[in-house]
């Protein structure tokens, strides 16, 4: 069996290991401690967020970030088809309905041209997700939503580092969400982050996530809450993370280039399609993922079996949430028909991207890619 090449590994240092080393012998293991603050205040300067609200993992930093809005029971919210499923599980574990809107064919982010077709008198919000590193079109987003009153939840999990116009993805929703699993720019092996730059909303997030404790009369609850915390020991290794962040962030953007430059002639053979960063983004490259042309008689499927023989390890795109079997016995479930977000899945996958890779992996990687294409 040939040295498989993965298609991510976290990058954990001396600093994590003495950080939590310092958590576990202060006593401090549960979800209070100094690192947990340290951790909630760094990230949200890096983000350039008033507010940091850390949670244990990503998909329920979406969750308590629509339960925070309070939106009417049946209110719909516009998300992306091309995406992950915890952004349709926030939604209908808060009772709303997701709405699907699909992909963008060079981006692979919403199509935001596409939204206004799909509002309703019962949208109330919307997500916008930053698909695999690259922005999604945030000013037209934007738009929309003051012109319709809408609350937008911006998660910017794939998007850590990454900017829309000079500006920082995590800084556009009302609340932002963030996942700090191992695959993520920084990690604290599980865990998330809610931001916002709203004081309100801010108090809500910790409160909810507290399971609605309130300090004045503790044990009487007027709210339903979670328990979303994270531990002192996570956030350990989560500050240590942040402390390298920009290191992290410039890995991500070195191996997205160094892939773009190798896998030009593939691209100009019209075998595959390459990620893009248009003239107002600043891709991060989160995970390097190409699109094969449906031209070439192949699907990802057969293409990733063959690297796998070769020792290198890809991942499939996102299936598209519109078509996911799971949401069948809801009466919203319509299993409508997006075309880009259906391409997407057949033909695209991504390549080992993850902050350990070495150049002379990359050049591996691109060879076994040359073989199995051409
Ligand atoms: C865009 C996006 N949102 C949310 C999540 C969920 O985060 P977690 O795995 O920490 O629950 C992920 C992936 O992990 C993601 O890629």
């Amino acid at each position: 069996m040939m040295p498989l090449i993965p298609v991510n590994e976290p990058l954990i240092g001396e600093k994590e290991i003495e950080y939590v080393n310092e958590a576990l012998k202060s006593g401090w293991i549960s979800s209070e401690g100094k690192f947990i603050t340290a951790l909630e205040a760094r990230f949200a300067k890096y983000t350039g967020r008033r507010f940091g609200v850390a949670v244990n993992n990503g998909t329920n930093a979406l969750i308590l970030a629509l339960r925070a809005l309070n939106l009417p029971e049946g209110s719909e919210v516009i998300i992306p088809s091309f995406t992950i499923i915890s952004c349709a599980i926030a939604c209908i574990y808060n009772n709303l309905i997701p709405v699907f809107v699909d992909a963008e064919e060079d981006t692979w982010n919403m199509d935001a041209s596409k939204i206004e077709e799909r509002l309703t008198e019962r949208t109330r919000a919307i997500m916008a997700v930053h698909i695999y590193g690259h922005p999604v079109d945030m000013d037209e987003i934007l738009k929309i939503a003051q012109k319709n009153s809408l609350y937008i939840i911006e998660d910017f999990a794939e998007a850590i580092g990454s900017e829309y116009k000079g500006k920082r993805c995590g800084t556009f929703g009302d609340i932002s969400c963030v996942s700090f699993y191992a695959n993520k720019v920084i990690t604290t092996g599980e865990g998330g982050m809610c931001l916002t730059d709203n004081d309100e909303l801010a108090e809500r997030l910790k409160r909810l996530k507290n399971l609605a404790f309130i300090p004045e009369k503790r044990f009487i609850h007027f709210e339903l809450g979670f328990n979303f915390r994270m531990t002192n020991i996570q956030a350990a290794i989560g500050l240590a993370q942040t402390e390298r962040i920009e290191e992290h962030v410039a890995k991500k953007v070195w191996i997205g280039k160094a892939y773009n430059e190798l896998l030009k002639p593939l691209e100009e053979e019209g075998l595959i399609k390459l990620p893009v960063e248009k003239e107002w983004a600043k891709n991060t490259y989160w995970m390097y993922g190409i699109v094969l042309n449906n031209n070439l008689k192949t699907t990802s499927d057969l293409v990733m079996k063959k690297l796998a023989d070769k020792g290198i390890q890809t991942r499939p795109f996102f299936y598209p949430l519109h078509l996911q079997p799971a949401f069948e016995r809801f009466s919203w479930f319509k299993k409508e028909k997006l075309h880009v977000s259906e391409i997407l899945y057949k033909y695209g996958f991504y390549i080992p991207s993850g902050l350990t890779l070495t150049e002379e992996q990359i050049i591996k990687v691109v060879s076994a890619l040359k073989e199995v294409l051409l």
